[in-house]
């Protein structure tokens, strides 16, 4: 099959190719990739710094869509001409991809591929971040970093689904798209100390939730942010991951929990379940249109150099998608 290979190193090592053509396993389906999305994951690991989990595939690409034209002799739930979309751990960006039969999610005949492939990679993260593992409720506040990336965009609007008030930090210009889709307030993190911010609309009471994508820049104001028993979830560390001189004090006076995670690498029972508790959750409201993911702009699957170099320089609000075509 014909995939985008890279060396490690610049966006300039990806180039067009050939690579075998995956085999689906008696539970998996094989499926024609229409679409696939970038993800900062693609960036690092193609630098070298994020290789792929033991057993997955080495090209990048961690969700697509396309059309089941394959399946497994114990797959129950697929025919070949379905359209799906689903989260990869690798190999997105090539014209076929392998997915277990319980990751796979139903794409309506009217939804584009370019927003199916949009949907997995962010919207799980940003499920799993926010609900399974910060438990946020209906009523609470939400605090969540980079609000305008494919993440940060995702969860606004899963929060908002949850009636949840999201508080967002981005750049300047992209305030607006963060609370076109819900946002209550945006921060201009890089004019504004975001605590103060976070103080003056919560009135000193803090939010009950922080997904943090920056780390340690932000780890000391993130602690100053958060209510008694709030919950914080670092997802990646932007801006550096090491922090000296910061009280714990606060940790236990307020009775924080604080966790990480990487989706990447979880078991596949636990991506199966979080794929079927996110589909009963945001399916309908995907499919009806209530919530869709951002697109910020859409590449041929030839120009991902090009896509790479908008992803790198922070332009994008929102998902990079690549279409798959022949
Ligand atoms: N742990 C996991 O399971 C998991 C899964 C998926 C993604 N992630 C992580 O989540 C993050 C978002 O991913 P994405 O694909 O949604 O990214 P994205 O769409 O590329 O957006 C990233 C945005 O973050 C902001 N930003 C970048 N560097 C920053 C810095 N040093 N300080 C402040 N803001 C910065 C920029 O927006 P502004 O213009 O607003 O600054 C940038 O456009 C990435 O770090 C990614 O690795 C983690």
């Amino acid at each position: 099959m014909r995939a985008i290979l890279h060396q490690s190193g610049s966006a300039d090592t990806l180039h067009l190719g050939e690579y075998p053509t995956p085999e689906p396993g008696s539970t998996e389906i094989l499926i024609k990739v229409a679409a696939t999305a970038l993800n900062r994951a693609d960036i690092m690991q193609r630098k070298g710094h994020y290789p792929p989990p033991a057993g997955a595939s080495p090209i990048l690409g961690l969700e697509m869509a396309g059309t089941v034209v394959k399946v497994g002799n114990e797959v129950r739930k697929w025919a070949i001409g379905d359209r799906v979309c689903g989260l990869l751990a690798g190999g997105g960006y090539a014209e076929y991809a392998v997915l277990h039969e319980d990751m796979a999610l139903p794409v309506p005949a009217s939804m584009e591929w370019t927003v199916a492939g949009a949907i997995p990679e962010t919207f799980l993260t940003a499920y799993q971040a926010l609900f399974t593992i910060a438990d946020l409720r209906e009523g609470e506040k939400v605090l969540l970093h980079a609000g305008a990336s494919g993440v940060g965009t995702a969860a606004i609007q899963l929060a908002k689904l949850a009636g949840a008030e999201v508080l967002v930090t981005a750049s300047g210009p992209k305030h607006s798209l963060c609370t076109e889709l819900g946002a209550s307030r945006a921060v201009d993190y890089q004019k504004e100390d975001f605590a103060k911010a976070v103080a003056e609309y919560t009135e000193n009471q803090g939010v009950n939730v922080i997904v943090d994508v920056i780390g340690a820049p932000y780890f000391r104001q993130n602690i100053d942010s958060l209510a008694p028993d709030g919950r914080m979830v670092l997802l990646a560390f932007m801006g550096g991951y090491k922090i000296t001189d910061v009280s714990l004090i606060p940790v236990l006076m307020k009775r924080l929990s604080i966790t990480g995670s990487t989706l990447r690498s979880r078991s596949l029972s636990y991506k199966i379940k979080l794929t079927q508790d996110f589909q009963s959750f945001a399916w309908e409201a995907i499919t009806d249109g209530t919530m869709a993911p951002v697109i910020d702009s859409v590449f041929d699957w030839k120009e991902a150099a090009e896509a790479h170099r908008r992803m790198e320089a922070n332009t994008n609000a929102g998902k990079i998608v690549l279409r798959v075509t022949e």
